[in-house]
């Protein structure tokens, strides 16, 4: 049977095409249940029937092997490379070390860590049609949308096209993640109609970025807190976008595309784009006497309380806890206690009427408020730190590349026939 026929059932039915009666097309055929069927397997049949199963949201699923980081769900640990990240929180590291540790899978020594904060520097630079192109966005636009377009312009600017070379995406990597700040703060002075200040190559990431996005000299302790924010959000495992970034990839398509889609991705309110939803229903409910109303009312909604719950994480989120304190002790100086109140007060209902606990959104939210970036750059910040991670991830996918591609469980209708247009209802 041809493709076609099987595709349009054509093959064990009358002809129902152009001039021809059609009084005998076929009706709809119910879909196939959706739950999978078993049956046994024929006498002698050499290989029983398969139950397909459905995986839903590809919930535990196993997609592919990576070094990079392991989420322990149960025991609520993540470790990247080996390493706990409330060691390398505590140690301390920089982001510019678990950039390095992502990429070369160890830590650096000191002149390794040099030499990558020398290179990821001296890509502090943006092509002038990408800077046309920021000035000219619109003002209302949204900067996730902003940098989804601005990376995917960046690879117009790579004469090099798809090589799939590990020291060349290497080198695009690095460009990439010192290219990613520079986009969103440009973006943000633009929308402002502020001028774009000159570069620095004297800050740190962190720091430079506090640095773009206000034109003034970022404080030590400001500096310090977003590079911890950083070094907590950067990997994490197959997450929703760095699966997409690895998908793109996987076709040997290029690391802009891959890096375009992930941010597509991250952009979602069930994923990266949950923080600025906490800092919404923060600002919504408004202070600690109403949250309990708030909250009793969403849930009788079935609706979501953004920044809690995990797919993974059936114990609290090991980041919630540094971005906790970092929230309390930030809110506290600022004399605004009421942001962690009102936080506190989430998570405890949530806990007790749910058993859900918060996840790594939930509390970075009032970390970047306190430290005033305006809540649209929330889910920015996130894809500014999770570029480490999906950078590594791609250059761990074309290392033992393999193609995603995944079934559907067909539950459509079978055997129709195609009428003329002016018989259709
Ligand atoms: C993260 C998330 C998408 C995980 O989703 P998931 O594994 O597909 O889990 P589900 O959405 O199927 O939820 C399972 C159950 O928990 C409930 N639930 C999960 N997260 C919830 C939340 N934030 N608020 C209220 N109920 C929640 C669901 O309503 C569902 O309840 P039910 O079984 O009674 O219908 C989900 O917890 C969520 O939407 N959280 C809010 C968004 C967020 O913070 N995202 C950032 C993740 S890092």
């Amino acid at each position: 049977m041809s493709f076609l026929k099987k595709l349009f059932g054509g093959g064990d039915q009358k002809s129902s095409c152009c001039g021809h009666d059609h009084s005998h097309d076929p009706q709809p055929v119910p879909a196939a249940p959706a739950a999978p069927v078993t049956s046994p397997a024929p006498a002698g049949d050499p290989a029983p029937a398969k139950t397909p199963v459905v995986h839903r949201g590809l919930e535990g699923v196993y997609a592919n092997e990576s070094k990079l980081s392991d989420v322990q769900g149960d025991d609520g640990k993540l470790y990247y490379l080996g390493y706990n990240i409330d060691d390398l929180v505590e140690a301390p590291v920089t982001f510019e070390e678990v950039i390095y540790l992502l990429h070369k899978h160890k830590l650096p020594t000191r002149s390794e860590l040099e030499a990558v904060e020398a290179k990821l520097r001296a890509r502090r630079s943006l092509p002038q049609g990408i800077i046309d192109f920021l000035t000219a966005a619109p003002k209302t636009a949204n900067p996730m949308d902003v940098l989804r377009t601005g990376v995917s312009m960046l690879g117009l600017y790579d004469d090099l096209g798809n090589d799939t070379d590990r020291p060349l995406n290497e080198d695009r990597s690095l460009a990439i993640i010192a290219k990613i700040p520079l986009i969103i703060g440009y973006y943000h002075r633009a929308r402002q109609g502020l001028s774009l200040p000159p570069v620095r190559l004297d800050l740190s990431e962190a720091g430079h970025f506090l640095y773009l996005i206000t034109g003034e000299e970022p404080s030590a302790k400001a500096t310090q807190t977003l590079d911890i924010a950083y070094i907590i959000h950067a990997e994490h495992g197959m997450n929703a976008s760095t699966f997409s970034a690895r998908v793109t990839v996987a076709t040997l398509s290029d690391i802009y595309s891959a890096i375009t889609s992930a941010i597509g991705t991250l952009k979602g309110p069930l994923h990266g784009g949950a923080n600025e939803g906490v800092i919404h229903m923060l600002e919504e409910i408004g202070s600690p006497d109403k949250v309990d109303a708030w909250v009793e009312e969403r849930l009788a909604r079935k609706e979501k309380i953004m920044g809690i719950g995990h797919r993974v994480y059936k114990v609290l989120d090991p980041r919630a806890p540094h971005l906790r304190r970092m929230a309390i002790k930030l809110t506290e100086e600022l004399g605004e206690p009421k942001w962690i109140q009102m936080s506190e007060r989430i998570a405890e209902i949530m806990r007790t009427r749910k058993k859900l606990e918060a996840n790594v959104d939930f509390y970075s939210a009032t970390v970047y408020h306190s430290l005033g970036i305006p809540t649209d750059l929330f889910t920015p910040i996130f894809a500014i730190s999770r570029a480490a991670g999906w950078t590594a991830q791609v250059l761990e996918q074309l290392d033992d590349n393999r193609l995603y591609r995944p079934l559907t469980l067909y539950t459509g209708p079978h055997g129709l026939k195609v009428t003329p247009i002016e018989q259709r209802v």
